[in-house]
């Protein structure tokens, strides 16, 4: 007999990631790959957090403050809740994980909106929990009557990503704000805000933090891997009430932070010239590369996040691999429920003129099941 894994996990589908550019570059005998496959910093890391990561690298032979107290209280007066209503984590993945590990018990469900961040339905899985996937509106927007409506007795937690990966699809404030009113009190609402900074200048798009305040019992993600470009850190962080944070600390590694991450947070926090310069990036070429795509006939989800959703006639999953040969690295989204569609994130403009390039060299040779015709890249 061979030993086997708890059921659960055994029938679990794991999180996929986005494949590394060397990686990539090894198996086509390429070089210069640009990967836009992860939804990372087109313009690198906030320059003051690495800064302030490579000053603490010589204090590593301590463990790191388990508690991340002064990040918690960079947080708390930033954002103006008591530090004990902030938690940290090894990425905010590691605070959708705690989330379930420290509510979901075998037999319990999870309520989400079809196509949400795959971490979701990962981390429920590991829990032992049921994910259950409710049909959304048209443009992949969650449909939050029918989430409150699904929810039963069985239901822990709720959970929506706005915007959601890889959809970009968001829910308005006056919807989220009607979703908060009578929803039952035994269910912790997530709302994973990952691409907060690239939306919140959406004159509709809501800030949770509002529900919090109001006193929901509401678990509010942000994360410093995005706007603030720090993913390879691993350090993302969440606001809840005292008794939600309570319980996720209880199911948290004491050190799940590094002491390099904590204090390029803290730093990165501060450095609000990088966070906007990548905002204002994004939201330019974002609009160029959906204008470009909608010219050559692909099919764009409208998107608040720094990626695109972009949908082929045919199966994207064989196109990958032809990307690639081509310098291109971009994400099937087959496993995410959308076989004919790919993920795209935003990168600077060359990286996009690029990527656009390697569309328009398939596209001429009929490989994409889009009309051939000519279409210069335009003035960026
Ligand atoms: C919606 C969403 N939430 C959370 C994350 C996790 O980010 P991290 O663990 O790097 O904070 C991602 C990453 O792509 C995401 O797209």
């Amino acid at each position: 007999m061979k030993p086997s894994p708890r059921p659960s996990i055994a029938k679990l589908a794991p999180y996929v990631p986005g494949r590394p550019i060397e990686e990539v570059e090894r198996e086509y005998g390429i070089t210069g790959a640009v990967k836009l496959a992860s939804n990372e910093n087109p313009l690198g890391p906030s320059p003051k957090g690495v800064a302030a990561a490579v000053a603490a690298a010589s204090g590593v032979n301590f463990y790191p403050d388990g508690s991340a107290t002064y990040l918690r209280r960079a947080l708390s007066s930033r954002f103006g809740f008591p530090s004990e209503q902030v938690v940290i984590g090894s990425g905010s993945s590691e605070l959708i994980d705690l989330c379930m590990r420290a509510f979901v018990d075998p037999g319990d469900e999870v309520v989400v909106p079809q196509g949400i961040f795959r971490m979701f339905p990962v981390a429920v899985g590991r829990a032992g929990g049921t994910i259950v996937e409710v049909p959304t509106k048209p443009g992949h927007v969650p449909d939050l009557d029918a989430l409150k409506r699904r929810i039963g007795p069985a239901t822990k937690v709720v959970a929506i990503a706005n915007p959601n990966n890889p959809t970009g699809a968001y829910v308005p404030r006056a919807e989220l704000e009607r979703f908060f009113e009578g929803l039952p009190d035994h269910v912790v609402a997530v709302v994973d805000e990952a691409y907060h900074e690239f939306a919140r200048e959406v004159a509709d798009y809501p800030n949770a933090l509002d529900e919090l305040r109001k006193g929901r019992n509401v678990l509010v993600l942000r994360t410093f891997s995005k706007a603030y470009g720090l993913a390879g850190f691993r350090i993302g962080y969440g606001f809840t009430t005292p008794e939600i944070a309570a319980a996720i600390n209880k199911v948290r590694e004491p050190f799940n932070t590094t002491v390099v991450a904590q204090v390029a947070a803290i730093a990165a926090l501060d450095d609000e010239e990088h966070c906007e310069r990548t905002v204002s990036l994004v939201r330019t070429e974002r609009a160029f590369l959906a204008a470009e795509l909608a010219r050559r006939q692909a099919v764009v989800n409208p998107s608040l996040g720094n990626f695109l959703l972009v949908e082929l006639p045919i199966p994207f999953g064989p196109l990958e691999p032809e990307f690639a040969r081509r310098g291109v690295i971009l994400r099937p989204m087959g496993g995410w429920g959308f076989p004919l569609a790919f993920r795209v994130s935003v990168g600077t403009h060359d990286e996009n003129v690029r990527f656009l390039a390697a569309f328009d060299d398939l596209l001429a040779n009929g490989k994409l099941g889009l009309p051939a015709v000519a279409v210069p890249v335009g003035a960026g």
